[in-house]
Formats: structure tokens, C-alpha cells, sequence
């Protein structure tokens, strides 16, 4: 048994590879790595590696993380320049029992002494997308303008676990900014012996209730994949309702060990994708609604963005 889910549109492609990996018997870890790999390359993904979005400044700077289920073993770069695949810097971290978590030059300086590939991740199409908002008269600091985070969750054949995460963050973001992504507990969590969880959305509001550990948490107490991330974010829209606020775009996913999957967010639609035994698959969640979790037919998914 295996199974295999990522967050949005973008991961598909990479994921349908990666389920098929996991059927030949890579580890989840593999699975989780290619996945995120795939989506950090594609110049075409705006809020992910090669071709993020700028900061404030007109550079890219990079957050990921991967946590080993089996292990809790975890590894993260924070704020990371120029790191070609940033999932695979934190994945050599993971290995790590201190210094697992390197943020700015420690961790370029880290990726460049274990020979990952180094490049400028700008794009001639994030620098004009940089270069047209800075001109914008509009232009207003500290605004939320929307972005992806890829997360991925894998469940191999051995019953390991692996989450991987990796974004550029928010665009036009104050230099030095991090988001949830590659913080423990928040943009991700996983314990291979109750689940594994991520989010995707306004950092500063998914760290704010812990929410992958939250949805761990209550898998441990034996909720299903679905309703741990629906009660995670219900829990924490209502605490911030009653603070006067709404959560900004926030979506989860969640694994079981047994390979039960689920998801929830707060924005109408929320696609993710799912690969195990019966094929990969994408899907659209609805606000904390589990019926309507819809199978898109393959002529449908172009449609879902
Ligand atoms: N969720 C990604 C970020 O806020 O940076």
C-alpha cells in the first residue's frame, strides 16, 4: 500500500511520476523529494524555486523543509538564495542531529559544500512581474497578493512517511521574511505512527494555530485525515473570529498510516492530488465540506486553478 498527495494543480505532474515510483518500491522519501523537485524547476510555477516571486528587492529567496515520519527528524532552509532545489538541501539536513535548520548564507554555503546546484533563480518573467508592481502607483507594502506553497506527503509500501514543503514565499515580501513552510509543526508535521499534515496559505496566519501539528495531534486521538485539517482550520478561524479577524487563504492535507487521505480549506475551491493504488488523481476540496470532495474527470483538471 502506498499513497501519495501534494497541494494545487502544479504538483500533478510530479506526483503521478511519483506514485509510480512508489509502486516500483522508492521509499517515500524519494516520492516526496521528486515531487517537490519537479515543481521547484518549472520556471512556469510562480511562488516555488526557479522563478519565484521576488522580494521587495527583486531577489528570490527560498524556504523549504523535509520531516522524516519515522525518525522526526526534520531539516530546513529558511530565506536561501540562489539554491537550486532547496528540498534537497533540507533533505541532507534532515540527516542532521544539530545544525539541521540553516537559514540565508549558512544554508547556500551548506548546499555549495555538498554540491547541489547553485543558479540564479530569477526569471525574466518574475523580474517583469517584480519590475510592473514596482511601478504600480497602487503598489501597497505589506498587502496579501496570493501565492502557492508545494507541499507533499508520501506513504511508501514499508509504512515510512516523508513531507516535504518548499515556496518563495509571499511576493514583494519585507527581505528576510519567512512564512510557515519551513517551520515544524506549522507549514508541515509528520509522525508515522498517527499521520502527516501541511498547509499552504498566509504563513503568519497558519503558524499562528501550529496547524499541522494541531491535525497530527488529532489524528493521534483518532480523527480521519479529513476531519483533522477541517478541524485544525476550523479551530483556528474561530479563535481569530473571536479576535476580530478572518484567516486569510489557508488549505491543508493530511495522510493516515493507513493511507486515508483528506484535506480543507477556507477558499472555495482547493485542488490537490492523490496518487496510490487506484491511480492519480486530482481533486478539488471545499470549505470544510467532505462530501463535496470532487474526482475531476482527466478533462476537467485543466479547469481548476
Ligand atoms: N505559506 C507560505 C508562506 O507564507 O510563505
Amino acid at each position: 500500500m502506498y499513497t501519495i498527495i501534494g497541494t494545487w494543480k502544479m504538483v500533478y505532474p510530479g506526483l503521478e511520476e511519483a506514485a509510480r515510483m512508489l509502486k516500483e518500491g522508492v521509499c517515500a522519501g524519494d516520492a516526496v523529494v521528486h515531487t517537490v523537485r519537479r515543481v521547484e524547476d518549472d520556471p512556469e510555477l510562480s511562488s516555488v524555486g526557479y522563478g519565484g516571486l521576488p522580494d521587495r528587492e527583486g531577489r528570490v529567496f527560498l524556504d523549504a523543509a523535509y520531516m522524516d515520519g519515522n525518525t522526526l527528524r526534520v531539516g530546513a532552509v529558511l530565506s536561501a538564495e540562489n539554491i537550486a532545489n532547496p528540498i534537497l538541501a533540507a533533505r541532507l539536513l534532515c540527516g542532521r542531529k544539530t545544525d539541521c535548520i540553516l537559514a540565508g548564507h549558512g544554508a547556500e554555503r551548506f548546499a555549495v559544500a555538498q554540491g547541489l546546484p547553485m543558479r540564479d533563480m530569477r526569471t525574466e518573467s518574475s523580474m517583469k512581474r517584480w519590475r510592473d508592481t514596482v511601478a504600480e502607483e497602487s503598489f501597497a507594502a505589506g498587502a496579501y497578493r496570493g501565492h502557492d506553497t508545494v507541499c507533499v506527503l508520501a506513504l511508501d509500501g514499508d509504512g515510512r512517511m516523508a513531507v516535504g514543503t518548499s515556496t518563495s514565499g509571499l511576493f514583494m515580501k519585507e527581505p528576510g521574511r519567512v512564512g510557515d513552510t519551513p517551520l515544524i509543526g506549522s507549514g508541515f508535521y509528520a509522525d508515522a505512527r498517527y499521520g502527516a499534515a501541511a498547509a499552504t496559505g498566509l504563513g503568519e496566519d497558519i503558524m499562528r494555530g501550529c496547524l499541522s501539528y494541531e491535525a497530527v495531534s488529532l489524528m493521534r486521538l483518532g480523527a480521519s485525515p479529513e476531519a483533522a485539517c477541517r478541524e485544525a482550520l476550523a479551530h483556528l478561524a474561530g479563535r481569530l473570529g473571536e479576535l476580530g479577524e478572518s484567516p486569510e487563504n489557508i488549505s491543508m492535507i493530511a495522510l493516515s498510516p493507513d493511507g486515508e487521505f483528506g484535506a480543507a480549506t477556507t477558499l472555495p475551491v482547493f485542488p490537490f492530488a492523490v496518487g496510490n493504488e487506484k491511480g492519480s488523481v486530482l481533486y478539488a476540496a471545499n470549505i470544510y465540506t467532505k462530501p463535496d470532495i470532487h474526482v475531476a474527470a482527466d478533462d476537467e483538471i485543466a479547469h481548476i486553478d
